[in-house]
């Protein structure tokens, strides 16, 4: 069943059973990125994080972009006084951290500058064929920072990253697949279904235990080996507090389907 929960200008957003989806909606700028849509976007992540019911986030945009970067019509006149003060990324852009459930991109079309950072920033990208992914900051004389420089590199390693930032380098599906950027490819006519199905089968999953396990993958990137097997064998303990774990093990041990609770 799908229902329609909030509606604006900038994205839509429906549930899929436990999925919650938000579509990127600024069809005549190629879904740039501007303060009104990061700000509904933050709004709506927040939201679905914060209901019981949704186990699963899933962000799109449409068949032609994803989404093509921050909104370079807006962003031409701002002065440093303008970003520095006002918080430009920081205040809206990183809202995605603060997200404990997993989120799921689903890329079509153009992936460029922030809309790639933002892809980026998600936990698992699906790439329909036509996704192409780049950051062109740099033809603007200006940086990929909506995590950019920093996600790339861990995400592809230096020499890849390196040579998108500095020569605007666009990726196809393929190219982003074999370079690890993305998690699968399928066909355009496929995505959505795809993005929908894995996100439906995360959902399924207990909650607590896919929050464990973002927040363990996440530590990779944030600490040394030893603190982060440390992190994950904690969060492993921790499972053994769950009542969905026992459920899970006595489930498949009685040979049936396990029924959790979220708990
Ligand atoms: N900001 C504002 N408007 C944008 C935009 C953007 N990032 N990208 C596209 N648009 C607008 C275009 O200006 C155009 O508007 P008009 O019809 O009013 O002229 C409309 O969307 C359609 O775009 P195009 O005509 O250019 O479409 P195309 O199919 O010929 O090209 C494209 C598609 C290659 C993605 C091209 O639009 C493009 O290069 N866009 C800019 C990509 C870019 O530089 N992104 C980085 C932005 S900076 C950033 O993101 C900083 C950061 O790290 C936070």
């Amino acid at each position: 069943m799908v229902t329609h929960t909030m509606t604006n200008r900038t994205i839509l957003t429906e549930t899929h059973g436990r999925v919650g989806l938000i579509r990127l909606n600024r069809p005549a700028q190629l879904n740039a990125l501007n303060d009104e849509l990061m700000d509904a976007l933050g709004a709506a992540l927040l939201a679905f994080d914060g209901n019981a019911d949704v186990g699963a986030i899933l962000v799109t945009g449409s068949d032609k972009a994803f989404a093509a970067g921050a909104d370079i019509a807006v962003m031409a006149d701002w002065t440093y006084m303008d970003v520095y003060q006002g918080g430009f990324i920081t205040r809206n852009w990183e809202t995605i951290r603060q997200v404990r459930k997993p989120v799921i991109a689903a890329v079509a079309g153009y992936a460029m500058g922030g809309g790639c950072e933002l892809a980026l920033a998600c936990d698992i990208i699906v790439a329909a064929e036509s996704a192409k992914f780049a950051l062109p900051e740099i033809k603007l004389a200006m940086l990929p920072g909506a995590g950019g420089t920093q996600r790339l590199p861990r995400a592809v390693g230096k020499a890849k990253a390196m040579d998108m930032c500095l020569s605007a380098r666009v990726l196809s599906a393929q190219e982003a697949d074999r370079y690890g950027l993305v998690s699968r490819v399928v066909p355009d006519a496929e995505l959505q279904n795809t993005a929908l199905k894995l996100a439906t089968q995360i959902a399924g999953y207990s909650l607590p235990a896919l929050m464990a396990i973002k927040e363990s993958v996440n530590r990779a990137h944030e600490s040394s080996l030893s603190e982060g097997i440390l992190f994950e064998r904690r969060e492993l303990h921790a499972r053994f507090a769950s009542s969905d774990a026992h459920e899970g093990m006595q489930a498949f041990l009685g040979k049936r389907q396990p029924v959790f609770q979220h708990r």
